[in-house]
C-alpha cells in the first residue's frame, strides 16, 4: 500500500504505532491516539500525531484508509471502568466510521479480539459461536456487529474487523508503555533478563498463540489492500506453553531462573489460544512469517545488546 493518507487511531500504542511507522515509509500517515496508554514516542519522526479521543466531534478522517486500533485493550480496564469501555470501544468505533464515510473513506480495518473465543486448544475458525464471558469481549463483539451492519449498510465502504492473537515484541519495541497490560513473553523476558522468577499462573502449562507484531502489521495492510468485509483471525496457528516460552527465554539470554507458580486468581481464565488462519490466507494470500523461535530471539536481543 503505497502513496495513501491513512489514519492509525491508538497510532500511540504499541500495534498502532508499529502500523504507523511502516505505513508512514510509503504512505502519508496520521496517528490519532489521547495518551490513554500510548505514548507519542513510539511514533518516526514522519508520522504526524494528532493528540485527540475517538469520541470527539471532529476526527482527522479525510483520509484514503483507516486503521481503527483505539481501544481500552484489556479485560482488566473495563472491569475497572466498564461504562467507558463500552464508550471507546464501541461508540469510539462508531464515531470514527461516520466521521470517516462522511468524508469519503471507503476502507475502515479495525482491531477486535481473539478473546472471545474463550478456552480452546483446537483452531477456532471465524463462524464458531461465540460468547461475550467478559466486559472486553462485549465491547469487542458490539463492535463487530457495527462493522457487520456498515458492510450491508453502506456500498461505498468496506470494513474488516481483525481478531488478533497475542500479540507481542518486547519492551526493547514499542511495548514497553503497557507494562503490566503488554504481553506475557514481553514481561517474563524482562523478569528473566534482571533475574527475577516470573510469576506463572496455575501450573505453566496454558499456551498461547503469540504473534509477533510485524506479522500483524503485515496482515492488517494485506486486508486493507483486499479491501475485506467481515471478520478474520491473525495468529499464527501454532500455540506454545508458557512453561515451553520460559524454557526459550533462558535458552536464548543464557540464563536458568526457575519461575513461580500461583493458583488462577481470574474467573473464566482463558486457558489456550489457537486461531484457525484459513480465512485470511486464502483471501490474501498472507502467512505469519516469525516462528516463535524467532520471536524469541527478538524480545530477548536488547538484553543481550545491552550487556
Ligand atoms: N495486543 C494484543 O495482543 C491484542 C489482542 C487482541 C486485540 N487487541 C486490540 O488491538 C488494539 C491495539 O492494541 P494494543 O495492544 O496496541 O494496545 P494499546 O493499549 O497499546 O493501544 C490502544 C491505544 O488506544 C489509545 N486509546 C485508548 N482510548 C482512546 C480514546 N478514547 N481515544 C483515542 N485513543 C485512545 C491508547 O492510548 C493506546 O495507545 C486494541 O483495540 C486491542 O483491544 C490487541
Amino acid at each position: 500500500m503505497d502513496g495513501n493518507r491513512v489514519l492509525v487511531t491508538g497510532g500511540a500504542g504499541f500495534i498502532g504505532s508499529n502500523l504507523a511507522n511502516h505505513l508512514a515509509e510509503t504512505n502519508d500517515v496520521v496517528a490519532l491516539d489521547n495518551g490513554y496508554l500510548g505514548t507519542p514516542e513510539n511514533l518516526a519522526e514522519d508520522v504526524e500525531f494528532v493528540d485527540a479521543d475517538v469520541l470527539d466531534e471532529d476526527l482527522p478522517t479525510d483520509v484514503d484508509v483507516v486503521y481503527h486500533l483505539a481501544a481500552l485493550s484489556s479485560r482488566q480496564m473495563l472491569e475497572e471502568n466498564p461504562r467507558e469501555g463500552a464508550r471507546v470501544n464501541v461508540e469510539g468505533f462508531v464515531n470514527v466510521v461516520e466521521q470517516a464515510h462522511a468524508d469519503g473513506c471507503d476502507t475502515v480495518v479495525y482491531a477486535s479480539t481473539s478473546s472471545a473465543y474463550g478456552s480452546r486448544t483446537e483452531p477456532s475458525p471465524e463462524d464458531m459461536e461465540l460468547e461475550a464471558a467478559t466486559g472486553y469481549d462485549a465491547s469487542m463483539l458490539g463492535r463487530e456487529r457495527y462493522g457487520e451492519y456498515y458492510n450491508s449498510y453502506y456500498d461505498d465502504l468496506t470494513c474488516a474487523g481483525m481478531r488478533f492473537f497475542s500479540v507481542y515484541q518486547g519492551y526493547g519495541g514499542n511495548e514497553g508503555h503497557k507494562g503490566e497490560y503488554a504481553n506475557t513473553i514481553s514481561q517474563f523476558a524482562d523478569k528473566i533478563a534482571s533475574g527475577e522468577s516470573p510469576v506463572l499462573w496455575g501450573d505453566g502449562s496454558q499456551t498461547r498463540d503469540f504473534t509477533h507484531v510485524d506479522d500483524i502489521v503485515a496482515g492488517l495492510v494485506a486486508t486493507a489492500e483486499h479491501e475485506l468485509t467481515g471478520v478474520y483471525n491473525l495468529g499464527t496457528g501454532e500455540p506454545y506453553s508458557f512453561n515451553e516460552m520460559v524454557d526459550m527465554i533462558n535458552d536464548v539470554l543464557g540464563t536458568d531462573v526457575e519461575p513461580e507458580y500461583e493458583p488462577i486468581p481470574l474467573e473464566n481464565y482463558v486457558h489456550d489460544t489457537c486461531a484457525d488462519i484459513s480465512k485470511i490466507r486464502e483471501a490474501t494470500g498472507w502467512e505469519p512469517q516469525i516462528s516463535f523461535e524467532e520471536g524469541v530471539e527478538r524480545v530477548c536481543a536488547p538484553y543481550l545488546d545491552s550487556e
